[in-house]
């Protein structure tokens, strides 16, 4: 698929998971060009390798100039927005910079004849599913504006691929964690995500008290279940993506999990077990968006894209540890 002058565009390169994306491809021989705004994601995490662009999917014309300027064989898609309870108080401004932000990076596309694109879905779009393990088939029906507003960008893929413009995967990941710990990752200048495991890294490290969300849920301890998988499993997924993509698979929704749940306390007790140290916390009011149990069946990506996920809770658990937050 890529000719040797052809970049992968990696939208949102400067955050997360889109930083261990670029470094991934950077290492795997792709040539990577990095588009983000730095509204969440900072310059430090820009993959050694990958060039960079600033700029903002909210304006086309940035949109432009990046795919007049870079040749591109295919886009992987994770700027976004992606706290749920701020996409609750600010709705508009979330629809605005993950679907409108979409919309120009899928015209800049189609303007330029880039057709393939992965893009990073998520389990908040199957809301409060009732029946567990959650397959592709599960009926979408987002609690919150985030959620929502994932499943409308598929909604967008879905038609602009029936009309011949795009080729898309859509990868729909349950919680993501842990970090690359072979990687150089400066921990200082962004602020800390607000996932559980990075909350209770920070209580770990002394900065005050980890909240549990709720512990009246219809599930054995009464504290949220969700299903954890590695940043660097999840990476390696969407390199088999891409390579699914250029191999004629296209159109597919995937899930991305480890297919086992653990509830918030069970995560304390394995972060108190992997680190040796009590996580202080103490019981808080659930969060509006949140859902009770969520854990993925990836069968089908295990199937079609032939990916397995490698490491354990306890990898997640060890390797945020020994990245040592600054808090
Ligand atoms: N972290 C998780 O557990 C999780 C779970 C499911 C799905 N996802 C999805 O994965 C993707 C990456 O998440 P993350 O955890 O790395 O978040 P992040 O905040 O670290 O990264 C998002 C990046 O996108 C950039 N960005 C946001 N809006 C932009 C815009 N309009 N123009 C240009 N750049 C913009 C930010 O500056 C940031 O670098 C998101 O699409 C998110 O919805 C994440």
């Amino acid at each position: 698929m890529t000719k040797k002058s052809d970049y992968i565009l990696v939208t949102g390169g400067a955050g997360y998971i889109g930083g261990h994306m670029a470094g991934m491809l950077v290492e795997a021989g792709y040539k990577v060009v990095v588009f983000d705004n730095l509204s969440t994601g900072v310059k430090p995490w820009i993959a050694k390798g990958a060039r960079f662009v600033k700029g903002d999917l909210g304006r086309l014309t940035d949109v432009q100039k990046l795919f007049k300027r870079y040749r591109i064989a295919a886009v992987m898609h994770f700027a976004a927005k992606i706290v749920v309870p701020e996409s609750v108080s600010q709705p508009i401004m979330y629809y605005r910079n993950n679907v409108g932000g979409t919309l120009n990076l899928l015209q800049g596309m189609s303007e330029f004849k880039v057709k393939k694109i992965v893009f990073s879905s998520t389990a908040a779009v199957y809301g409060s599913a009732k029946k567990m393990p959650i397959t592709e088939a599960t009926p979408v029906a987002p609690l919150s504006p985030y959620g929502a507003s994932k499943f409308m960008v598929e909604s967008v893929l879905e038609d602009a691929a029936k009309a011949g413009l795009i080729e898309y995967i859509a990868l729909r990941y349950f919680n993501v964690a842990g970090w690359d710990t072979h990687r150089a990752w400066p921990v200082k200048g962004r602020p800390v995500p607000t996932h559980l495991i990075s909350n209770a890294m920070k209580a770990l490290h002394g900065a005050g008290e980890l909240g549990v969300c709720g512990n009246d849920y219809n599930t054995p301890d009464g504290t949220g279940v969700r299903d954890f998988i590695h940043v660097v499993d999840l990476c390696w997924a969407h390199l088999r993506a891409l390579k699914a993509l250029s191999r004629g698979v296209k159109n597919e929704v995937f899930n991305l999990g480890a297919d086992r749940g653990f509830s918030v306390l069970e995560v304390i007790k394995a972060a108190e077990k992997v680190t040796g140290k009590p996580v202080p916390h103490h019981i808080s009011p659930r969060r509006p968006g949140d859902v009770e149990i969520v854990v993925a069946s990836s069968d089908k990506a295990r199937k079609i894209l032939g990916w397995v996920p490698k490491h354990t809770l306890c990898d997640i658990l060890r390797d945020e540890w020994e990245r040592k937050w600054a808090v």
